[in-house]
């Protein structure tokens, strides 16, 4: 059986509130940022699912081609040692619509009989989305979503008896973190979990990593700048959504999408261009007063970074924040991998 709960008090979260005072920071600062986060309205998410199908955006199949040749083994993997009653509990930091997570999920079920799935995510609409599609597709799932925002919050670790976490941080996500954020990020997961149990890790690869048919910078460029402009409306909902949500006026007409691959830091870049000279007001909300921001001509909003990693750059992550990489699966071109580490 399934079942769908968000608690109500996590929901304040990813209010008005929580966005004004990240925007006013992120736009006062210089260079100006925005947190990746505030992509994910229900327009956002919207786009990114549309993303994900694009055929420049290479990484949620080629992640979901590694679950379906994998899943299995995965699961067994990160349940080994766990004895013979054991079973694990599957919780995932940005689970989105869960698409693909499906395939893990079913694996889980032939492999235990039923799993409780605890999906975290800022998104109330992609989190509802999750449940209905596991809900109708997967019996044996019991799952239990929580809209938070994990850098900041707790994680809804509902632990039985006899049970393990799973954690699963998949989708390149914590490649929008800086090696900074990301350890962070990994070592208040490490902290909320227990010694033996484990996170499977989804890292899209650096262009040099490939075994197969190389990377190319163009490849990468192309999968944030496709030609159906998908990534642009996705980038851009971000300034409708800040009009929407904070009364701000931004004229989206007088920004572009910016995508740039950043060698030094081995990441992609995306931005949001000024095309003019431009002054944009956000009125007083909540606890934030009234505030302006100004734009020179070319000054950019830097909106979100896509680090690529070498499988080496994974596992001193994964070490940093105290986990130990165990066993990494990875497409025949090594464009992605899938790493399960184990919680020391
Ligand atoms: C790149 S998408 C990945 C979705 C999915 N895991 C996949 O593999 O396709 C990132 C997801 O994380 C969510 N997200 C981003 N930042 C978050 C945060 N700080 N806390 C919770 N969810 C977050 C977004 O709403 C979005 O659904």
């Amino acid at each position: 059986m399934s079942t769908f709960a968000i608690a109500p008090e996590a929901i304040s979260t990813s209010t008005s509130d929580a966005v004004a005072r990240e925007v006013r920071e992120g736009l006062t600062a210089t260079p100006k940022t925005l947190s990746p986060w505030l992509f994910y309205d229900e327009a956002g998410s919207y786009l990114f699912e549309e993303i994900t199908e694009l055929p420049e955006y290479y990484l949620t199949r080629t992640e979901r081609g590694i679950f379906e040749a994998h899943a299995d083994e995965i699961l067994q993997t990160a349940a080994l040692g766990q004895g013979p009653a054991g079973k694990l509990t599957l919780i995932e930091l940005g689970a989105g619509t869960a698409t693909k997570t499906g395939i893990l999920l079913a694996a889980a079920v032939r492999q235990q009989g039923s799993v409780v799935y605890q999906p975290v995510d800022v998104s109330e609409t992609a989190l509802a989305e999750a449940s209905e599609n596991i809900l109708n597709n997967i019996p044996g799932v019991t799952v239990r979503c929580q809209v938070t925002d994990y850098t900041r919050e707790a994680l809804p670790l509902n632990r039985l008896p006899n049970t393990r976490t799973l954690a699963l941080y998949i989708g390149s996500s914590i490649g929008n973190f800086t090696p900074d954020g990301a350890r962070e990020v990994l070592r208040n997961l490490r902290a909320q979990l227990l010694p033996g149990d484990t996170l499977l890790l989804g890292t899209d690869l650096a262009p040099f990593a490939g075994a197969g048919a190389p990377k190319t910078e163009a490849m990468l460029l192309a999968a944030y700048d496709d030609a159906a402009g998908t990534t642009a409306a996705f980038n851009m909902n971000v300034l409708t959504r800040l009009n929407r949500d904070l009364g701000a006026d931004f004229e989206t007409d007088n920004f572009r999408h910016k995508v740039l691959w950043n060698p030094t830091e081995s990441r992609i870049e995306m931005h949001l261009e000024s095309l003019v000279e431009q002054t944009v007001q956000f009125p007083a909300f909540g606890g934030t007063d009234a505030f302006t921001v100004e734009f020179a001509q070319g000054e950019t909003i830097h909106t979100e970074n896509s680090y690529k990693f070498t499988p080496a750059a994974v596992e001193a992550l994964l070490a940093s924040a105290n986990f130990k990489a165990t066993k990494s699966w990875r497409d025949p071109q090594h464009f992605f991998a899938v790493t399960l580490a184990t919680a020391l």
